[in-house]
């Protein structure tokens, strides 16, 4: 039998012509793998809307090289006048930045970005879209880059044989690779950890089940499938050792906005004695936010929860629904934060300001 590889198209990538923004529909996985080439802003907006590109750090670079086309279009409208580029450049990005309100990846991506553009002033128009087009491949190349340090690290407090549990999908398809959650898993694979991985479906859009399962058994992983509400039976068997997700947003108090169920998920771990971490770049830490009440969290429509996956609706039209894409969970409940820095401890407060620190010097050296 042919040895497995893993998902072999990059999740998000630029073209070689640097004219499109290039992505993995994930909304067809695992069924179908197409590739998706996008140039106008409201396709790209859309896609990111529409979960065709999802996952926190994949929406960030995505949304670089959105802003990265955004300014090779507007750039003929500006000739060479800097101050009106600069302007429409921020209409772009605001634009963008509408597409999705919780993963903070995204507004840190165009942020840096427009900062990028503005501390480089008087290199004329055409000169600040060839430093974007650098800019949107650096925070891709850099998404690769601190994934594998997560791994590295997350690998620290893992051993081998262990039953690992994770929600959604915070894999390869959520990053450019290794994913931030798997990281640790896609390294452990490499080293022959041989672990037992548990996936939660992760209803309603089923990121646990349409990619993670899909992405981790493609690369020769050992992944069990689970309904969401089977992640206290197999913790109660004691098959799972450590759960780790992804995050969408960290507060500064530790407070994590993750994908929806993550909470209960680890309410459920500290009833069982189960190490609970989270994994996220610094990218995904928001210092603005005291704590996750601070976070705004997505509500999607209700038919994905009632038709979404059914031929037939699974609720009559009448049923009021619910449908928020994320929760937080308090800080109380996390063993961990695994950055690319290091691991954050509790009290999270202080130790995110560690972190904080090593992240500045990173950028000043
Ligand atoms: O709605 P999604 O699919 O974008 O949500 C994704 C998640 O919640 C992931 O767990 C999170 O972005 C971590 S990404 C590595």
């Amino acid at each position: 039998m042919a040895e497995k590889k893993g998902v072999t198209f990059s999740t998000v990538d630029l073209s070689a012509d640097g004219q499109r923004l290039i992505i993995i529909d994930q909304t067809l996985l695992p069924g179908t793998m197409k590739l998706l080439e996008l140039r106008a802003q409201e396709d790209i907006r859309e896609a990111i809307y529409l979960l065709k590109v999802r996952g926190a750090p994949a929406i960030g670079v995505a949304a670089a090289i959105g802003l990265y086309l955004a300014a090779l279009d507007l750039a003929p409208e500006c000739g060479d006048d800097e101050e009106v580029f600069y302007a429409k450049l921020a209409e772009a990005r605001d634009y963008l930045k509408s597409a999705r309100p919780t993963a903070v990846n995204l507004m840190w991506a165009l942020d840096r970005m427009y900062a990028k553009a503005e501390t480089s002033k008087g290199a004329g128009v055409a000169g600040l879209v060839e430093i974007l087009k650098q800019e949107a491949l650096t925070i891709r190349e850099e998404d690769i880059d601190v994934c594998r340090r997560l791994g590295e690290y997350g690998l620290t407090v893992l051993k081998k044989g262990q039953g690992i549990l994770t929600h959604c999908n915070a894999g390869q398809l959520a990053t450019v690779k290794y994913g931030t959650a798997t990281a640790p898993m896609y390294l452990g694979h490499e080293q022959g950890y041989d672990f037992k991985i548990f996936a939660d479906e992760t209803r309603p859009l089923l990121q646990g089940a349409r990619l993670t399962s899909f992405e981790l058994s493609e690369a020769g992983m050992d992944v069990t499938l689970i309904c969401d509400n089977m992640a206290s039976s197999v913790m109660q068997k004691g098959w799972v050792q450590t759960v780790i997700t992804g995050c969408d947003r960290v507060a500064a108090n530790g407070d994590s906005a993750n994908k929806i169920g993550t909470s209960g998920v680890a309410i459920i771990a500290k009833h069982y004695g189960v190490p609970f971490y989270i994994s996220a770049p610094t990218s995904t830490i928001d210092f603005e936010c005291a704590t996750g009440a601070d976070i705004e969290i997505e509500e999607r429509p209700g038919d994905e929860i009632k038709k979404q996956w059914y031929t037939e609706p699974m609720a009559p039209e009448a049923a009021k629904t619910y449908n928020p894409a994320f929760d937080v969970t308090d800080h109380s409940l996390i063993t961990g934060i695994i950055t690319e820095f290091g691991i954050a401890y509790p009290p999270f407060s202080e130790s995110l300001k560690e972190i904080k620190k090593k992240m500045e010097a990173a950028k000043n050296e």
